[in-house]
């Protein structure tokens, strides 16, 4: 097999990468399993995805694990979902540490049955002096809903008279110190956004590919790198 990690240039590496983790529900499908399977596959892939992103360079990975949109699945399904998040912390945590991942949150915790909440909030906590990747974990998150957070922060600060402006909105996003995304992957052939990250997307290069989230592998991952990086950045410019 070839190794696709020697093709990367290190000096061209994105800094941050938002995954769009789709697919396991067809994943399951396909093999006539039913789609929490799916999920729990998909949860499986994140630890060495997460790895294989330190090793290339990235500093910030977004995952997209649930939608605003997502609670209008079945119920089981979205039970399934919390009941998952919590086991791939109670069983990954110790090495997500030891790997010296930070793990950050974004999206509307108070949506989330409270151990799901301890769960992550104790991640956070326990990982808040690592920095060789920060994985920033969106869950209950909604592009719309993330700017329209921002900008309700901002008004509780807000002085009589003043102007809201880009740089002020930004200070105001979940995790301000993430920076814009660079690359944005989007796994199962679907050819969308899905209300995810809509401000940090501004300038992203868009990556599709049609692997089934549950089937990625690093070089899955490094295959999207170097077609980001055959990618000509104008931001305008000429
Ligand atoms: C992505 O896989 C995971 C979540 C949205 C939680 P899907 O569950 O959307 O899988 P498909 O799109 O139905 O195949
Ligand atoms: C986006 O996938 C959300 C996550 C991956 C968590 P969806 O499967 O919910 O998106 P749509 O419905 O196909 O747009
Ligand atoms: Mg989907």
């Amino acid at each position: 097999m070839e190794d696709y990690s020697k093709s990367i240039d290190p000096r061209k590496v994105p800094i941050h990468v938002a995954i769009i983790m789709d697919g396991n529900g067809r994943w399951a499908a396909k093999k006539k399993y039913p789609r929490i399977e799916g999920h729990r596959r998909g949860a499986e892939v994140v630890e060495p995805i997460v790895e294989a992103a330190a090793k290339a360079g990235i500093k910030y990975l977004s995952l997209f694990a649930f939608s605003t949109e997502n609670w209008a699945r079945p119920r089981d399904e979205v039970k399934g979902l919390w009941k998952l998040l919590e086991m791939f912390f109670e069983l990954k945590l110790d090495r997500i540490k030891e790997q010296g991942v930070k793990v950050l949150f974004s999206g509307g915790l108070q949506g989330l049955p409270a151990t799901s909440r301890r769960v992550i909030e104790e991640a956070v906590r326990q990982t808040k002096k690592n920095s060789r990747i920060t994985l920033n974990f969106c869950i209950n998150y909604g592009g719309r809903q993330e700017i329209v957070d921002a900008v309700n922060g901002w008004i509780e600060t807000r002085k009589s008279g003043e102007k809201l402006s880009e740089k002020k909105l930004s200070a105001f996003l979940y995790n301000p110190k993430i920076p814009d995304v660079d690359l944005l992957i989007r796994t199962s052939g679907e050819y969308r956004i899905s209300n995810f990250m809509l401000w940090r997307l501004a300038y992203a290069e868009l990556v599709f590919m049609d692997v089934l989230w549950p089937d990625f592998k690093a070089k899955h991952l490094y295959r999207a790198l170097i077609e980001y990086q055959n990618r000509e950045r104008r931001f305008g410019g000429v």
